[in-house]
């Protein structure tokens, strides 16, 4: 047996059971389907044995916190994974040696000083998925549920996707030696996320769709065809996902920030990290919630509209439109997990304009960050939700970046361009707000005067940078 091996099968894993979030049908862990054989809703990982004993794995809070922190030093491939090295509060596979990993997790957690400023608060952090092996925060819920589908014997995994996803299943299954299939809208993906896909092999389709489109398609071609689903309806990718959160409680040594604020789009990320919330709680590493804010972008405002317009009781759908095209999507799956995190935290809701990602986005660069314009929905819903009372300028804040900034480098160019608003009904709130942000590239003859010159003048004018 190699020293993996022996360290692994002295685990005890996790009980779990896959429930029905409609009408709470129980099926047994490993099931193949993604949705429940009685209604059709959504079905989620419970693990019924934490509620009395108050221990996972075997171990109570005191355990786990000091389990987790010692696998930080090992070199085995489950510890080094940020998301395996939780692995008492994850679903258990047959056999711990088939995961499939690429290290991800493990992101760091970053100050943002001038970002803090611009909010108006005296503590803000961002934990930034971007840093994963594929550039975003789905590499933690892909670990899982690609490890499940090559355990389901799966040949061919499938996804309906914004870009992301698909990079990221594209990769996990190639790793698997598993087949993938990506369905994307037609030409409102960004460049860097498409050739991550053709890059690990995905047998790619654009459709002429929107991705909830793409969705409906991908639904049928799952019913007819033996593939995999690993959208984030998939109970396994949001138990992966969660580990962002616990990692973010660990850093903070156990004393949770007083909010988190996350994009939503298929509202799958926001349902992963407050469920993660809840059975740390649950569990007693924790004493007291974050209240965790969903931002959307008002023109894929679903779940904002969805909780104005009917307290949260009847999903409102709308017709997506943003550039932050990662959560262009009018019609959230996730969406009565998300209700239920925003009521059990405490979160607030609430929409960005596209002049306002733009700004954000910029300003988070500033700090020497960087992030896709999906990510930067945070940092710009922060603002409003200061503005309201909502978060108190003394109180933690932490953002959680969901792309990295590469992933959509057309955006940041047409920005410093000032080409991002030209033609749109933005363009003049655009000038005035985002104009003392753009730098754009200059061409120059080769000498060092005309550099010089350009030197001397940046400081002239701009000695703040
Ligand atoms: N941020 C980024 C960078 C994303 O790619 C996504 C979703 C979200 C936020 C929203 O997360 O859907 O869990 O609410 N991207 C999906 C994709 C839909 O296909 O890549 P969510």
């Amino acid at each position: 047996m190699t020293d993996q091996a022996a360290s692994i099968s002295k685990l005890e894993p996790a009980v779990s059971q896959l429930r029905c979030i409609g009408c709470g049908a129980v099926g047994e862990d490993g099931a193949k389907s993604v949705r429940c054989a009685q209604c059709g809703d959504l079905l989620e990982v419970v693990y019924p044995d934490w509620k009395a004993s108050r221990r996972a794995g075997g171990l109570d809070a005191a355990g786990l916190k000091g389990l987790w922190k010692q696998r930080r030093t090992s070199y085995k491939a489950l510890d080094e994974s940020g998301v395996w090295r939780f692995r008492e509060v994850l679903p258990a596979l047959h056999d711990w040696n088939r995961v499939i990993t690429l290290r991800e997790g493990n992101t760091p957690v970053y100050e943002l000083p001038s970002c803090g400023r611009a909010a108006g608060v005296q503590q803000l952090y961002a934990k930034h998925q971007g840093m994963n092996p594929t550039g975003s925060f789905k590499d933690t819920g892909m670990t899982v549920a690609a490890s499940f589908a090559r355990q389901g014997g799966f040949r061919w995994v499938a996804c309906a996707s914004t870009g992301n996803t698909s990079a990221s299943m594209a990769a996990y299954a190639a790793r698997a030696g598993m087949r993938s299939l990506v369905l994307i809208p037609q030409g409102q993906i960004t460049w860097g996320k498409l050739s991550q896909a053709l890059d690990y092999g995905a047998v790619t389709c654009q459709l002429k769709t929107d991705f909830d489109g793409c969705m409906r398609v991908l639904d049928e071609v799952v019913q007819r065809m033996p593939v995999y689903l690993l959208n984030s309806v998939n109970p396994y990718r949001l138990e992966g996902q969660k580990t962002a959160a616990v990692e973010l409680l660990e850093r903070f040594d156990w004393q949770s920030p007083d909010h988190v604020i996350v994009p939503g789009g298929n509202l799958g990320n926001s349902s992963a990290l407050g469920k993660a919330f809840l059975e740390m709680k649950e569990l007693g590493l924790i004493s007291r919630l974050p209240k965790l804010s969903v931002i959307q972008a008002e023109g894929a405002n679903a779940l904002v509209r969805t909780m104005r317009e009917t307290g949260g009781k009847e999903l409102v759908s709308v017709q997506a439109e943003t550039m932050a095209t990662a959560i262009r999507i009018g019609s959230p799956a996730s969406w009565k997990k998300a209700v239920r995190v925003l009521e059990a935290t405490g979160g607030a809701v609430e929409q960005v304009s596209e002049v306002e990602i733009a700004l954000a986005k910029a300003e988070i660069g500033a700090d020497g960050i960087g992030c896709e314009p999906a990510s930067a929905v945070t940092l710009a819903g922060l603002k409003k939700l200061v503005t309201q009372g909502f978060v108190k300028k003394n109180e933690s804040v932490v953002l959680i970046l969901t792309g990295n900034l590469l992933k959509d480098p057309d955006f940041t160019l047409k920005f410093h361009r000032g080409d991002l608003f030209a033609g749109t009904p933005h363009e003049e709130e655009a000038e005035s707000l985002l104009t003392h942000r753009q730098r754009a590239p200059m061409v120059l003859d080769a000498s060092a005067n005309a550099v010089v010159k350009v030197l001397e003048h940046a400081e002239r004018t701009d000695p703040a940078g």
